[in-house]
């Protein structure tokens, strides 16, 4: 014989408030705040989208596949959270910069600990054949006075478009330095022009880039974390601006202050001259800002 009490959750309405009711105790404030915005957001999007059982069951081998593509050389998820542009949502909303301080972007999935400490104007592309690029600048404060001994970790593709870790033998570094400023707070990095090049699409990322008619191209650029006692680190790049990809980079970081002009030299210069590199070679400046630290 069938119970007769109160109606238990009958519409997908009704199971949507009684799965938020469940979360309405979570001790942690935060944590109840993010759960119950997480059910009501994901119940609407099913709801909205009528989800088939066949499109719900994808969707979850999708994130199987996704998760098991990640080890320490790959991060599925990353470029997943990147390509559906909620990293720079992140990015935005964590760091609103004052007037004048440098724009962040992107941390990507290609930074590696322990890049080797470099005087100023070493190479961090000694085996790559690349045209030569100096790029140089001053770490400062919001006032415009430089920070002396700043530390900029530096990382950038390869000419071939591929990270160090993006290769079978992938153990040593390369294309990667740590360097610090003079008392000026001048830096200088020799390296190699980056090239624009395709995030890895050879797993579940480049099958939903495909799917949905989106290339999977990211503008030449090289990476900084760019650091200082006192103050607000930066996560950033700077950009070619002759790059095709700045209106479509499939991860949405181009950011207007990051776009640099980078200057071809076809004769020799003094600086050339003293860190050996013959024309033609690049060039390009960019001073970073920091804020003070809250
Ligand atoms: C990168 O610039 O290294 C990168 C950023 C996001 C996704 C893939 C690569
Ligand atoms: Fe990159």
């Amino acid at each position: 014989m069938a119970i007769t009490s109160t109606p238990r959750s009958t519409t997908e309405d009704d199971i949507t408030a009684e799965a938020l009711r469940r979360f309405e105790s979570t001790p942690d404030t935060r944590l109840r705040e993010i759960m119950l915005a997480l059910v009501r957001h994901l119940h609407g999007f099913v709801k909205e989208v009528s989800l088939t059982e066949r499109e719900w069951f994808d969707a979850v081998q999708f994130l199987s596949e996704t998760g098991r593509m990640c080890d320490d050389k790959r991060q599925e998820f990353i470029l997943l959270s990147d390509t559906l542009g909620v990293s720079m949502v992140v990015d935005l909303i964590n760091h609103r910069k004052p007037e004048g301080a440098t724009e962040s972007t992107v941390f990507g999935p290609f930074h590696r600990e322990g890049a080797a400490e470099m005087a100023a104007g070493d190479n961090i592309a000694p085996r790559d054949s690349g045209t030569p690029m100096i790029v140089s600048g001053r770490v400062l404060d919001l006032g415009g006075r430089p920070i002396a001994g700043a530390k900029l970790d530096v990382w950038q593709a390869d000419s071939s478009g591929l990270y160090d870790s993006q290769y079978a033998d992938s153990g040593e570094l390369h294309m990667r330095g740590m360097f610090h400023t003079d008392d000026e707070g001048r830096y200088l990095v020799r390296t190699v022009r980056p090239v624009y090049y395709a995030i890895p699409d050879d797993g579940p990322v480049g099958r939903m880039l495909r799917a949905t008619n989106r290339h999977p191209w990211r503008p030449a650029h090289v990476h900084f974390v760019v650091s200082a006692d006192g103050y607000e680190p930066v996560t950033t790049h700077i950009f070619d601006d002759s790059d095709p990809y700045l209106e479509s980079d499939t991860v949405f970081a181009v950011k207007d202050s990051l776009i640099c002009h980078f200057v071809r030299h076809d004769d020799t210069d003094e600086r050339a001259r003293q860190l050996g590199i013959d024309p033609p070679f690049y060039t390009v400046e960019f001073d970073f800002v920091l804020k003070p630290r809250v």
